[in-house]
């Protein structure tokens, strides 16, 4: 919603208003698609959109988040909007055949409506039932206090600041439960590679089951027996973007992340003594440190792929520290990382490092079939544990144990379920 439309009308005419809006609906459309919305209504002085089915609600929740941080970028000083989000069911429906006709409506859209109206200007807010579902990916401000129209008692929102999934944030995070085998099991290949045997495991399992959960508790025992790890992970919307996860995986591996792109490019150069000048720019290009002086190499695609997995493996074949590599969420691994990581992955045996991927059952891609990699499937919670969990969550008051026997009962082992189900 533009701030002020009405003193924009005043100072500047209906008609520059009208252009104005105009503008904002282009570019917010342009923004929205980009992650994959739908722009479902224009209202003369905002818009809305809808983020949904059938990719699951955690991810289409932070779709709509970096969506409203992109628009609010986009109209940088020459507007104000306010931004509101929310998360739940609404019934939509297709009104004749254009996009811009699909409707939702119910009280979720309201409730949208209200964040809007408490967010301040240039701002984004967030209902409590979007933050639960972004609070491990985003940065969000304390918890405040809201009145809205309609509810008699204030209701909870939370301002988004950033995007911050690279810094998960482990706010209220319940004890771990159950998954001993499971963590023994990458304790103990842990102990072997950080003495030489390094190790490919492939941690599977449906969203929500804990498998970024079991990968954050086996970090934490290598970052306290003095290994590094470094991290990557697969975003849905940016399976189509060359080389994304693997450059984000040798920007943390190089230690290049924080620094500007001089001080980056020298670092990573010295990293690769025997690398001609045009095999490092190649290697700058694929970082996305290029200094823009210089032009792009011309290489076909093919020679750049070999050229860079063979610097690739030998600076890491020269590494001697051990070293945990990261890959989450496989499933949505953008084609080129794939295949340069895979070969990547014919060198761990040879070098003192652990490499966890993370995917869904329904990942077939290379990296799902590295030789000799063993594969951790995590199963749902058993009852004893999934009980454990809820009264955790709930409290053991005995009135609510029938409470906990439902949600034990439909999170059916899923650790994420058994969280939603208690926060309602
Ligand atoms: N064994 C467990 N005990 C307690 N909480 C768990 C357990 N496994 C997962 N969780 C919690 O459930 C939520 C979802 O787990 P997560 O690891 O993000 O799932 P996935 O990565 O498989 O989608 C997280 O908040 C996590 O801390
Ligand atoms: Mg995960």
């Amino acid at each position: 919603m533009v701030v002020r439309s009405m003193d924009i009308a005043a100072a500047e005419g209906p008609e520059r208003l009208r252009e104005i809006m105009a503008e904002l609906l282009d570019r917010s459309t342009a923004v929205v698609k980009r992650y994959g919305g739908t722009l479902n209504q224009f209202t003369g002085d905002g818009i809305m959109a809808v983020f949904g089915a059938p990719i699951t609600l955690e991810d289409h929740a932070f779709r709509a988040c970096m969506a409203a941080l992109d628009i609010q970028k986009e109209v940088g000083s020459t507007l104000e909007l306010r931004i509101g989000l929310n998360s739940g069911q609404v019934i939509a429906g297709e009104i004749g055949s254009s996009t811009a006709s699909y409707t939702t409506i119910g009280e979720q859209v309201g409730m949208a409506q209200r964040m809007e109206s408490v967010a301040p200007p240039g701002g984004v807010m967030l209902s409590e039932s979007t933050a639960r579902l972004v609070e491990d990916t985003v940065e969000l401000g304390e918890p405040e206090m809201a009145h809205i129209k309609g509810s008699d008692d204030p209701v909870l929102t939370y301002r988004l600041l950033a995007i911050g999934a690279h810094k998960r944030r482990r706010r209220s995070e319940p004890k771990l439960v159950g998954r001993e085998w499971e963590f023994n099991t990458l304790t103990g290949i842990l102990g072997e590679t950080i003495s030489g045997a390094g190790c490919v495991v492939n941690i599977v399992g449906p969203p929500g089951i804990g498998k970024s959960r079991l990968v954050r508790e086996t970090a934490d025992i290598a970052v306290g027996r003095g290994v590094s790890v470094f991290g990557t992970y697969c975003e849905s919307h940016a399976s189509d973007i060359p080389f994304h996860v693997l450059a984000r995986l040798l920007r943390a591996a190089m230690g290049i992340d924080e620094h500007e792109d001089d001080a980056a490019r020298a670092l990573a150069h010295v990293q690769f003594p025997d690398a001609s000048p045009e095999d490092l720019l190649l290697l700058d290009d694929l970082l996305g440190i290029r200094d823009s002086n210089v032009p792009p190499p011309e290489i076909a695609p093919d020679a750049r792929r070999r050229r860079l997995t063979a610097m690739i493996n030998s600076a890491s074949l020269a590494r001697q520290e051990p070293s945990v590599y990261v890959i989450e969420d496989a499933h949505w691994i953008d084609e080129a990382s794939e295949s340069m990581l895979a070969d990547f992955l014919s060198v761990i045996p040879h070098i003192p490092a652990l490499v966890l991927i993370t995917y869904r059952p329904e990942y077939r891609g290379a990296l799902s079939r590295v030789a000799d990699a063993p594969t951790v499937a995590l199963r749902p919670l058993s009852d004893a544990h999934s009980s454990l969990l809820t009264s955790q969550l709930l409290g053991d008051d005995p009135s609510l144990d029938e409470l906990a026997a439902q949600v034990a009962d439909r999170a059916a082992g899923n650790p994420s379920s058994s969280r939603r189900w208690c926060a309602i």
